[in-house]
């Protein structure tokens, strides 16, 4: 099925569609700017999930011995032993010229917070109670999702475990919850190339850890590497594979692909790289196109070859990326007019922002 053909309409709501008069919409940045309404639905005893509900968005209650607060951050160290129980999504609502909102490929995020689920022993909503939810999220925050052009509404969806626990299990009871927010560029850069650091000494994911599902857990380990390299001037971090320390992993925040003549290489998903849908939206266009695309491993080594270099992510969308220094080498690479990243990024916001 063609990416074009994936986006959802969000069906017109009787919530306010005012306007925010005192955003500022031409400087939008990807931070937190709370909005409306939040959703939010709960299980228990590993039963279905109940119907959910929307409320004024706010703070929420935890039991001190909520399961998420006490194994759901952990080093990454103990990845082997601990079921870490707090889940995330991102997923982002456009408005088109007609007014209409739509959702890229909501589907997606409900089927990899399942299987994700999955691997942390969490029941996780249907795919459908997963979409109406984000509908709901969008539709109840309207006045929030930005004009054409603007940004988006990017749309957290979470799973924890909020029941209390002491000894180590799974949870009594879970919720999802579901928030948003209207954002801009990811990067402080905005749309101009991004310059990478090869880190050598930290590692996102350990093969059997969960690398590859959305764990809570994985993001915190990337922060000290990541301040370390912006304190050094660097945009964000490439990843090495932690057992040869020589094959590429991902980027804090997102995928990673390289370009070589008329070859898009990308890291193959092999359990320590999140499945992103970004990614792979980017892998089903770049091969509509007529590019040839290899999942595989690629040796840190083939950096300096590669004519480009880009990473794709929800919230990142496709960021070009100028240069990578591995150790004292800098590599730089070609973007701005007549890139392969430029092509793409433009076939996918005009199917995100539903022109095409
Ligand atoms: C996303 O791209 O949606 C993410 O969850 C990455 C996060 C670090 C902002």
């Amino acid at each position: 099925q063609a990416v074009s053909s994936l986006q959802q309409v969000c069906e017109p709501s009787a919530y306010s569609d005012d306007d925010c008069a005192d955003m500022d919409w031409d400087n939008l940045r990807f931070g937190l700017v709370p909005t409306d309404y939040m959703y939010s639905m709960k299980c228990s005893d590993y039963r279905e999930f109940e119907q959910g509900q929307l409320s004024r968005y706010g703070k929420i209650e935890l039991s001190p011995s909520a399961g998420v607060l006490n194994y759901g951050q952990a080093s990454c160290c103990h990845m082997y032993l601990f079921m870490f129980e707090g889940l995330f999504e991102g997923l982002k609502a456009y408005r088109k010229e007609n007014g209409q909102l739509i959702l890229f490929r909501p589907d997606q995020n409900a089927i990899r917070m399942d299987i994700g689920a999955k691997r942390m022993c969490m029941p996780c909503p249907s795919i459908d109670q997963f979409i109406d939810a984000v509908k709901q999220i969008a539709l109840a925050n309207k006045r929030w999702v930005p004009p054409p052009g603007k940004g988006s509404l990017y749309i957290r969806p979470l799973l924890m475990g909020s029941g209390a626990i002491l000894g180590l299990a799974p949870a009594p009871e879970y919720t999802f919850l579901v928030f948003a927010s209207p954002v801009g560029n990811y990067f402080k850069e905005g749309l101009a190339p991004l310059n990478l650091y090869v880190e050598e000494e930290f590692h996102r994911a350990t093969p059997g850890g969960a690398g590859g599902v959305k764990t809570i857990s994985n993001y915190a380990p990337v922060l000290k590497a990541l301040g370390r390299a912006k304190n050094r001037g660097f945009s964000d971090v490439l990843y090495l594979d932690s057992v040869n320390k020589r094959n590429l992993e991902e980027v804090s925040s997102c995928n990673i692909l390289i370009v070589k003549g008329n070859v898009i290489s990308t890291p193959a998903t092999n359990g320590t790289i999140l499945e992103g849908i970004t990614r792979k939206s980017i892998i089903e266009i770049a091969r509509d196109c007529g590019f040839q695309v290899e999942e595989r491993a690629i040796p840190v080594d083939e950096l300096v070859d590669a004519d480009e270099v880009f990473s794709t992510g929800t919230a990142v969308v496709i960021a070009p990326v100028g240069s990578i220094t591995y150790g004292d080498k800098r590599t730089e690479y070609k973007t701005g007019a007549g890139s392969v990243c430029g092509e793409l990024h433009s076939t996918l916001v005009g199917i995100q922002r539903g022109h095409n």
